[in-house]
């Protein structure tokens, strides 16, 4: 079973995962958070140096492209074929409401007739392997038959399916029960993504799924580093791994950026992170107001020395509970 991390844009750039794979070795492959390429095929100062080959050596990250001109996307995937990428995914799952309104990532599910032109152009020119991650429709999960007769028709390197709508963000359940028609009908790899926040429930959609090629994870192993180890069978996080995590992500960040924004990207890390601690209130603000580096490295030691490790660590998206976020993700939701 392949295990992936999955882009998180504003987290899971090019440091983060130099950083994780030292750490946590066993990503069989790194998704870079998206580009989305314009006419002029130029990119700002940061996707340059998030898709230097060198920023990236000995990493298997696979860059991402969000776009609905089909020569936008050919352009980009040439240049990354020319800086040695071998593998460009397509992003058509971004929910958000500016990539959307733009007709891109999950908005482009709304317009099947042009996906098809789209894919056509893509896949009868592609200059290398191209990948589709995607969410099974723009409104309702009704879009999914027809989206899902147009993907299986062109010959991509694998499917990621993250099985909600755009509407629904990330709100409520993976709609896992198209899982099994798809595995059926797929003629490349199909790996799924979402929700999978523990050890347990990796095992759940593996053993539910034997024909599954993977399990994509996002927040969870953002949450807990250790959580593609941990399903290896490898061990789960403990006190001194975070923390020596944490001070290599800071170090290495410090070598790329200013003082302030290092800390601001911290803030944000350790949003995820402190799950592994129980995702404390109070602590956690203390931190997030430390704009000062001694105060960051005040606050980030209390918080480490005063909370117990969570058992296991957990991701509880926002508005849910430890309960519902843990629970078995092909039964009924909790509470329902
Ligand atoms: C902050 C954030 C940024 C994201 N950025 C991207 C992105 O650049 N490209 C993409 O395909 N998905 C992106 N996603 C979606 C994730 O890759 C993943 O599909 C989603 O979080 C569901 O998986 P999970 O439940 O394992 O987190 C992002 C998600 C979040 C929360």
């Amino acid at each position: 079973m392949r295990l992936y991390f999955a882009p998180l844009e504003g987290f899971t750039d090019a440091v983060y995962r130099q950083t994780h794979h030292r750490v946590f070795p066993g990503a069989d492959k790194y998704f870079m958070p998206f580009v989305s390429p314009s006419a002029s095929l130029s990119f700002t100062g940061r996707e340059r140096f998030d898709l230097d080959p060198r920023n990236n050596a000995g990493i298997p990250a696979v860059p991402q492209i969000l776009a609905c001109n089909a020569d936008y996307f050919l352009g980009t995937a040439a240049l990354l074929r020319d800086a040695g990428y071998p593998e460009v995914n397509l992003n058509l799952g971004c929910p958000s409401g500016t990539v959307t309104a733009k007709g891109k990532g999950a908005g482009f599910l709304k317009n099947p007739d042009a996906l098809v032109r789209f894919l056509d152009a893509v896949f009868a020119r592609a200059p290398l392997p191209v990948s589709v991650k995607t969410r099974i429709g723009f409104a309702s999960p009704e879009e999914w038959p027809r989206l899902r007769d147009i993907l299986l028709q062109y010959p991509m390197q694998e499917i990621i399916v993250h099985p909600r709508t755009g509407r629904e963000h990330y709100a409520g359940r993976p709609h896992t029960e198209i899982l099994e028609d798809l595995l059926a009908r797929a003629p490349f790899p199909v790996i799924y993504n979402g929700n999978v926040f523990t050890l347990a429930q990796a095992r759940e959609i593996q053993a539910a799924f034997p024909r599954l090629s993977g399990l994509m994870l996002g927040r969870g192993v953002t949450a807990n580093p250790a959580l593609i180890r941990e399903i290896r069978g490898g061990r789960g996080i403990d006190r001194e791994t975070l923390l020596a995590f944490h001070d290599q992500l800071y170090r290495a960040y410090l070598r790329t950026w200013p003082e302030t924004a290092v800390i601001g990207r911290m803030h944000a890390i350790m949003g995820y992170m402190s799950f592994c601690l129980g995702n404390p209130a109070k602590p956690l603000k203390a931190l997030c107001r430390a704009t000062h580096p001694d105060d960051y490295q005040d606050a980030l030691r209390r918080l480490m020395d005063e909370r117990e490790l969570a058992h296991p660590p957990l991701f509880i998206p926002p508005g849910e509970t430890r309960e519902s976020a843990a629970a078995p993700l092909l039964a009924p939701a909790p509470g329902h």
